[in-house]
């Protein structure tokens, strides 16, 4: 395996806090120094000067589709399109088909995985059968095949007493549980965030409080419980306070951002743009608000993207019967950069979101660029300007609602276990 060497690059370890001006050299797969001039002899040398360089991003949450939907994404592009986005190692969904539900679908994502993909995928597995709610999944044999947590991602947990049966079972094993908390009665048919914009629209809303009452049920029932709770794609107000309270009353629970419920309201829908139309909805200004402010207090500890191909076929339909979801991981830098420019969040503390707290929820190795660690590395420029057209993007799919739109910040380098596996000027270096 070659050396590379990145030079002068500002070094964002939130790991270590260390915000300097340095060099980092990869050899072996792992980082074998940071330090001003180090020697270049023998590397492949990445001038990184005016650009940043981060533990690789990991990515709590994403929708790769195999097996099952490939005509939306599989693993390999769904890997691509993720290092194109600087992240190293993602998390997909059990809503799958067949549902990852039993070790042999495991096997067959991290088979798959190990073949076609240059980010590391971790399989989060279902916490009961087919996602129905009903029935508890082999947790146990799930974790042994791979599965680094659980969730019904997509079909909310209905069922108060199977969701307390799975949190006891989850903090036996040590996993954490992952939840998509939406009240199924309570949004009904609802598309779009209820308000005056579902009204203006003329669409059936979802209210806010779909989410902040499972999200409530959830945190009573991890203080029962004593399991790691993980709040997925959290999206209002009321959630943020709940988290925030239990958090300090000691429930053990996590949570998550996506960069689409960070930066775009309920008004982005005005259009009827299906690329606007997601689960949970996007929401009011209050919400945003909220979400950023919860983020920037680490009450919400990472950013996730919750990447959701879908084909054209099924997008390019009346709002009412587009299927949820948008694409992230080639957006998400850029568009979470706006935190930054804003003042409200320091480089360094973005890192951290998108990195080393992801890394620490699941215990991985990853998420840091101590001197003996996995070179799992991203080179970002903050600056870089270009317009996003998700039709040159590496997802099968182009479903975003940031198509067209001048982006800035990119990742113009990533590097997996010590091998350069996606540089923004000459594309995908991977078969
Ligand atoms: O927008 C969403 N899309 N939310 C979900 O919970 C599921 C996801 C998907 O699988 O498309």
């Amino acid at each position: 395996m070659g050396r590379i060497l990145i030079r002068g690059g500002r070094i964002l370890d939130p790991a270590a806090s260390r915000d300097e001006v340095a060099d980092v050299l990869i050899e072996d797969g792992k980082i074998a120094a940071i330090g001003a001039g180090l020697d270049a002899s023998g590397t492949t040398a990445i001038d990184a000067a005016g650009c940043w360089v981060a533990p690789g991003f990991v990515d709590l949450h994403t929708h790769l589709r195999e097996p099952g939907q490939e005509y939306k994404e599989d693993i390999a592009s769904g890997g691509r399109s993720a290092v194109a986005g600087g992240f190293t190692t993602v998390c997909c969904m059990a809503n799958t088909h067949p549902v990852n539900d039993d070790p042999a679908v495991t096997d067959y994502i991290l088979d798959r995985a190990r073949q076609d993909s240059p980010a590391r995928v971790l399989p989060i597995a279902a916490a009961t059968r087919g996602l129905e709610g009903r029935v508890m999944t082999e947790m146990s044999a799930l974790q042994k095949a791979g599965a680094v947590a659980f969730s019904d991602d997509g079909r909310t947990l209905m069922d108060g007493a199977v969701m307390r049966r799975v949190l006891e079972y989850a903090r036996m094993i040590g996993a954490p549980v992952s939840v998509h908390a939406e009240d199924r009665h309570l949004v009904g048919q609802g598309v779009v965030n209820e308000g005056a914009v579902s009204t203006r629209l003329g669409l059936p809303g979802s209210p806010a409080a779909a989410e902040t009452v499972l999200v409530a049920r959830d945190l009573l029932l991890a203080e029962l419980t004593g399991g790691h709770l993980h709040v997925a794609h959290v999206s209002t107000a009321g959630s943020v306070d709940l988290i925030r309270a239990a958090r300090e009353r000691g429930v053990h629970v996590t949570a998550e951002v996506t960069p689409h419920h960070l930066t775009l309201t309920d008004e982005a829908a005005l259009g009827y743009d299906t690329n606007t139309k997601m689960a949970p909805p996007l929401r009011s200004a209050s919400d945003v608000r909220a979400c950023r402010q919860g983020l920037v207090d680490g009450v919400l500890d990472a950013i996730a993207t919750d990447h959701a191909p879908h084909a054209p076929h099924e997008k390019d339909v009346e709002f009412t019967a587009a299927p949820p979801g948008v694409l992230g991981f080639e957006t998400a830098f850029p568009v979470v950069m706006d935190l930054v420019r804003t003042g409200e969040i320091t480089p360094l503390e973005l890192m951290r979101r998108l990195s080393t707290t992801p890394a620490r929820i699941l215990r991985l190795r990853s998420g840091t660029l101590a001197v003996g660690a996995e070179a799992d590395v991203v080179v970002l420029d903050p600056d870089r300007e270009w317009v996003y057209d998700p039709m040159k993007g590496w997802s099968k799919s182009h479903n975003s609602p940031w198509a067209g739109k001048t982006m800035r910040g990119r990742a113009v380098a990533t590097i997996v276990a010590g091998r350069l596996v996606y540089d923004a000027d000459r594309g995908m270096l991977v078969p």
